[in-house]
């Protein structure tokens, strides 16, 4: 079997964005054989039953403005399990390579000496496209794909090029943007992008409770303000979106509304 998971061994998995049929064979196998996972907040809870009964299962996660437990302390957990012997998963939600801090957990692995793997995910973009029913791509229109997070740390303001990311010719997917969804619209439209750019705010992709509404740029920060519940959210913005016209939305699996040709009407 390619790469066998040996004891002091630790695997950073990607979980994927929840739904367990979107975890890869690998991670499922990565999963099983391991002797202690240390997973995320945004871990599926269906993911983890895919362990054996007697797995340690050790919950590090973060979520904005909840650190429980901060990056080093996470760090020395997992080598010190893999100094240990244990077989060592640290599952990540979506692409462990994506806004994952993976970069910090793979030098302090190897700072030790310890052999560390990635095993990569379903990165929530992907499911969120797949949830729209649309390509993020889009020939002619949409040929460049570009991940931004929109996490600032505590106080401080959003750096990111806003001219570099107001391309009428891309998509554009914000991590982490809900809470700065206003900013985000502001600093695009003043950066030249179109207000009427249409945009899709995609909750808890590809799980029961997931909600969809789309919008366009100028009411963005209403939108994430009014519509969006507590789950992780996307923001996905540029003319690829388009496509989403006529689409029955839902909100948590029930349909609300439909849109055709810009305009929102409760389902009779
Ligand atoms: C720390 S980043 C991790 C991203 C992850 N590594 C990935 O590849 O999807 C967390 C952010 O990813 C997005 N996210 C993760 N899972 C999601 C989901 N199921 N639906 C929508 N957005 C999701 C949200 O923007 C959330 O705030």
């Amino acid at each position: 079997m390619a790469d066998p998971f040996a004891p002091n061994d630790v695997w950073l998995v990607g979980a994927g964005p929840g739904d367990p049929e979107l975890l890869t064979r690998k991670a499922e196998r990565l999963l099983r054989e391991a002797s202690v996972v240390f997973y995320d907040a945004l871990v599926g809870p269906e993911v983890l039953t895919l362990a054996q009964p007697g797995t340690r299962l050790v919950h590090v996660g973060k979520r904005s403005g909840r650190h429980s437990k901060d990056q080093r302390t996470i760090d020395r957990m997992i080598v010190d399990a893999a100094l240990a012997g244990e077989r060592v998963v640290r599952l990540k939600g979506g692409d462990p390579c994506i806004f994952g801090r993976a970069t910090e957990e793979l030098d302090a692995c190897r700072a030790a000496g310890i052999a560390v793997r990635i095993c990569p995910g379903v990165t929530a973009a992907s499911a969120a496209a797949a949830t729209l029913g649309l390509s993020l791509t889009l020939r002619g229109l949409a040929r460049k794909l570009t991940f931004v997070t929109a996490h600032a740390r505590g106080s401080e303001k959003l750096d990111l090029n806003w001219s570099a990311l107001a391309d009428g010719e891309g998509t554009l997917v914000v991590y982490m943007g809900k809470a700065a969804a206003s900013e985000v619209s502001s600093q695009l439209i003043a950066a030249g992008l179109s207000r009427d750019t249409p945009v899709a705010l995609v909750e808890s992709a590809s799980l029961p409770e997931e909600r969809v509404f789309l919008t366009r740029l100028d009411l963005l920060g209403l939108a994430s303000r009014t519509t969006m519940g507590h789950g992780p959210t996307l923001l996905l913005i540029g003319k690829a979106l388009k496509s989403c016209d006529s689409r029955i939305i839902t909100f948590g699996q029930k349909q609300v509304f439909r849109r055709e040709r810009g305009n929102e009407t409760l389902p009779a």
